[in-house]
């Protein structure tokens, strides 16, 4: 069998959202409204996938573009709003010689699974059909097409809201918008679509008549969840399809092994992966690119962007990660920032309020407490006494700091960069390091220590005498 091809209709404006940005670039769950629908049409097997695009045309192309490097996808511009079945039309060039079947989809429609279009292509292939409409049943079906049938059940039209008589408004079972067709019988009947009806635009939907006119099968699949295929026009209905996609993302990694203690407010784009056996508690979020490995805990407050985390790593409350690794065995957090270019390795240990930048921390590195570490490069079992800064900007320029394996930074250090210290060497508490320190050294700089016996006493005394004075 020929693989599906994939027509996304994206050229509406979205007046609704009152917004600058086009509807369909809306982003939730790691991706744009129309990102979700490619992404479900290439998993559902559809090559070529051809975006019919209009308002900010462009900026969809190039995001699509960015988004899916190498997909088989394909550019088409509408200029006017002259209805679905003209949108369909401008598909015709770049499917000429395309003769398989065609799911027609919403750009605006992101929750309906690839799952979903697998299981309407199979019924599809074996009704035979021309057309098979994914339909719904809603309690209130205002606004949309509604299914006509015959009294022997098979579907004959589908009737626009604005067009139905009052008996055809009764009908429950609506069309969602979405569909798959063979091609080139599509094809064949577009052109004989006229605009003669309330909207004054070409309705794909007349395409059902048109189809039955020539012998051919039309039929209609329901589709059992209905808040799958709502399109989204306002920012509630954005909020309402967040829920339900981030449900989606939710269910598919509990079924591979992932344990969410509360999904409600769990947060994970639909682009993050997660390994089996790892924990994740209440209120955590995690964002695009992240992969999370096995074994591993993630507990409450935590936002990892872009991160990755290795198997039986701890990450403790109220960790913000972004671009950074965390390596295995590790235990992060809490209250642990972690910016760009932070890279921990196996078996390190990083607590609470350290904000590491573009640095590495070498197997076994500790830096428990209250630490700034930018532009580091820190070597095995290092370790990072509590409130050491490195002090990695001079106004002008950022410069780094070299730790080498076994070295001991004591605590409330800083590391005026560039400076390097040696294989082993100590720093003790307090210094301000300016010069490199050799391996095996111990470096101290500090104001030698003076003890003024008796002072506290003689103070009072003086205390006591000025205020007898004021008297
Ligand atoms: C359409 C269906 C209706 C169905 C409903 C489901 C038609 C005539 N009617 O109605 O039966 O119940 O969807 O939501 O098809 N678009 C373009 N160019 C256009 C017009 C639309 O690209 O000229 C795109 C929109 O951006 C959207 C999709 O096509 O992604 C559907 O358009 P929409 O305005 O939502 O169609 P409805 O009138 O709601
Ligand atoms: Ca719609």
């Amino acid at each position: 069998m020929t693989a599906p091809a994939a027509v996304i209709l994206a050229a509406g404006e979205g007046k609704r959202m009152k917004s600058d940005r086009a509807k369909v670039l809306h982003e939730v769950l790691g991706r744009s409204l129309v990102g979700h629908v490619v992404h479900r049409a290439l998993a559902a097997g559809a090559s070529p996938v051809v975006v019919v695009v209009g308002v900010q045309g462009d900026a969809v192309r190039r995001h699509l573009e960015e988004r899916f490097p190498g997909a088989p996808l394909k550019f088409v511009v509408q200029e006017e709003r002259r209805g679905t079945a003209d949108a369909v039309r401008r598909a015709v060039p770049v499917l000429r010689k395309f003769r398989g079947d065609v799911f027609l989809l919403c750009g605006d429609v992101p929750a309906l699974p690839a799952r979903a279009l697998r299981d309407l292509l199979r019924q599809h292939r074996r009704r035979q059909a021309s057309l098979t409409i994914l339909a719904a049943e809603l309690d209130d079906p205002t606004g949309y097409g509604r299914i006509v049938r015959d009294a022997r059940g098979r579907v004959t039209a589908i009737v626009e809201h604005r067009d139905a008589t009052p008996e055809e408004r009764r009908i429950r079972e609506i069309n969602s918008g979405t569909y798959c067709a063979r091609w080139p019988d599509l094809v064949a009947v577009l052109d004989r679509i006229r605009a003669d009806n309330a909207q004054g635009e070409y309705y794909l939907t007349d395409a059902v008549r048109e189809l039955i006119a020539d012998g051919k099968t039309v039929v209609a699949r329901l589709h059992p969840v209905p808040a799958e295929v709502e399109g989204i026009n306002s920012r509630r209905q954005l909020a309402a399809v967040a829920a339900i996609l981030r449900d989606q993302v939710n269910a598919r990694l509990m079924d591979g092994g992932v344990t969410l203690l509360d999904p409600a407010t769990t947060w994970i784009d639909d682009t993050v992966k997660v390994g089996r056996d790892t924990v994740i508690h209440p209120g955590v979020t995690l964002e695009g690119a992240t992969r999370v490995g096995k074994g591993v805990t993630i507990r409450s407050g935590c936002r990892l962007a872009d991160t990755r985390v290795g198997d039986g790593t701890t990450v403790l409350d109220h960790v913000v990660a972004t671009e950074a690794r965390i390596g295995a065995a590790c235990s992060v957090g809490p209250f642990t920032h972690l910016r760009p270019g932070t890279d921990i390795r196996k078996g390190c240990k990083v607590g609470n309020f350290v904000e590491i930048k573009k640095s590495v921390l070498g197997e076994g590195t500790k830096a428990s407490h209250l630490s700034y570490l930018g532009d580091a490069t820190l070597g095995r079992g290092v370790n990072v006494g509590a409130g050491t800064i490195t002090c990695n900007y001079d106004g002008e320029k950022k410069h780094p700091t070299i730790l080498e394996d076994g070295v001991f930074i004591g605590s409330d250090t800083q590391l005026v960069a560039p400076v390097r210290v040696g294989k082993g060497a100590y720093v003790g508490a307090g210094a301000t390091v300016t010069r490199d320190v050799p391996p095996g050294a111990l470096a101290i700089s500090r104001a030698p220590q003076k003890n003024i016996e008796g002072w506290v006493e003689r103070r009072k005394k003086r205390k006591g005498e000025r205020k007898r004075t004021k008297k």
